[in-house]
């Protein structure tokens, strides 16, 4: 089926949408996104992704003129417009046109582009997949709190790992994890004990894992937001990933070590049971 996008104010097909060559995010990758799931045809932690939105245009200050309330409205738009049920959105925002130049104009006309995809969110053999993933260096800038589409390191970085035969890289810096390349990352240590690494400039503050994180804690967990090392890691109890399309995804192998026998465990099984019951409820 040919889809439906949105570019610049008009809702048209994928086949004629396009954007100027000149576009900074084209050129400079001055543009930030943001990834929302959409799950029976709703918008699944909308709030922290506008709010996180904001926060990525506030830090390369690009002036946004749309509201909220026109926003969502564009994104259920293109829900309809593509009959889309379990799936994502992916909304871009660049500042806009200009001469190619490295100082950044005033007052450019920001572009925003959005598409959908359709995604098996629910399919149990999704769910339950067992990730592998090995430890690279980290070579992404040092504001990666903010969701720029400078995404190549990340790119590469996954490329190469599945390449290797593993499913995905986490990132290490002064020996201690980031985050995935595209996922926040987490052990299970002592009595259950939840374990990521702090929200700041070194990763991206995943909206599934302030979600995720809040849930843990109510279910009585202990949660410590704290670097860990990855011989802590190839040590743990239970490793998981957390994004918005991937939920909470159990990782099994680090490094070519057995993480909880291979198997999920039983904190990643209950934490994405909760996890997918709260947004079933609560998506918009
Ligand atoms: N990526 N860290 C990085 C580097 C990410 O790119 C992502 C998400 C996350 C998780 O954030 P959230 O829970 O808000 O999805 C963490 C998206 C899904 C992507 O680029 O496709």
């Amino acid at each position: 089926m040919v889809k439906t996008v949105y570019v610049n104010g008009e809702f048209v097909s994928e086949v004629e949408a396009s954007i100027s060559i000149f576009d900074r995010g084209f050129l400079f990758a001055d543009s930030v996104y943001e990834v929302i799931t959409v799950l029976g045809g709703k918008l699944v932690d909308w709030n922290h992704h506008i709010t996180r939105l904001k926060r990525s245009l506030n830090y390369l200050n690009i002036d946004f003129p749309l509201k909220d309330s026109d926003l969502i409205d564009l994104h259920r738009q293109l829900i309809n417009f593509n009959n889309l049920v379990d799936g994502l959105i992916y909304m871009q925002v660049s500042r806009g046109r200009a001469q190619r130049d490295f100082l950044i104009k005033e007052n450019l006309k920001v572009s925003l582009v959005m598409f959908s995809q359709e995604l098996n969110l629910l399919d149990p053999v999704r769910l339950n997949r067992c990730l592998r993933v090995v430890t690279v260096p980290e070579e992404r800038w040092k504001h990666r709190d903010i969701k720029t589409t400078q995404l190549l390191a990340a790119s590469k970085a996954k490329t190469e790992a599945v390449g290797q035969g593993f499913d995905d890289a986490w990132f290490v810096e002064n020996g201690l994890v980031t985050e995935g390349t595209s996922s926040n990352a987490f052990i299970v240590i002592d009595n259950n004990k939840v374990v990521t690494r702090k929200a700041g400039w070194e990763i991206l503050a995943g909206v599934t894992r302030f979600s995720m994180l809040k849930k843990a804690k109510f279910l009585g967990l202990e949660v410590e937001e704290r670097a860990f090392s990855v011989e802590e890691a190839e040590l743990s109890k239970e490793a998981f990933i957390t994004s918005a399309t991937n939920f909470i995804t159990a990782v099994v192998e680090i490094n070519g070590k057995l993480i909880g026998g291979g198997k999920i465990g039983p904190v990643t099984k209950a934490l994405r049971e909760h996890y997918i019951s709260d947004i079933k409820q609560s998506s918009l």
